[in-house]
């Protein structure tokens, strides 16, 4: 048996203040990668909130609506592959796990949600499958 670790992951935070990070997250082909946005403050409340995942050419991740993943304006690139609890964002947690990620994922995501000045930019970069021995 492989001693592989099916998961692998880096996440490196480089935040400018609060509200505008850049995130920097590495994966191999087919794992789940967490593109991390989470907003901090009460006001206003996170259940209230607008947020839209786009990727490099605008295509929508995920948009939440009040609370509520509208799945209609989903890209189908990313059907079935955008994890976001509904739980954890209700405590502001917007972060998404991606599934089953491919090269061409790779790129830069952007988190925006307007109502809290939310600018979260996360780079994507996916590699070849890991080398097990
Ligand atoms: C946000 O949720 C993800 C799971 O979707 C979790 O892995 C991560 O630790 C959470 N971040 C915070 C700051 O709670």
């Amino acid at each position: 048996m492989s001693r592989c670790r099916r998961f692998m992951w880096f996440i490196l935070l480089l935040c400018v203040n609060t509200v505008s990070c850049q995130a920097v997250v590495e994966g191999f082909i087919g794992d789940s990668v967490l593109l991390p946005c989470v907003y901090t403050e009460k006001d206003p409340q996170p259940e209230k909130v607008n947020v839209y995942w786009r990727d490099r050419d605008d295509n929508i991740l995920l948009d939440i609506i009040s609370g509520t993943h509208n799945m209609k304006t989903q890209n189908e690139k990313f059907r079935g592959r955008v994890i976001s609890p509904p739980d954890l964002n209700r405590k502001g947690n917007f972060s998404v796990a991606l599934q089953n990620v491919l090269e061409d994922d790779t790129g830069l995501y952007e988190c925006h949600i307007p109502e809290a000045g939310v600018e979260q930019r996360v780079q994507l970069t996916v590699t070849g499958v890991f080398a097990c021995s």
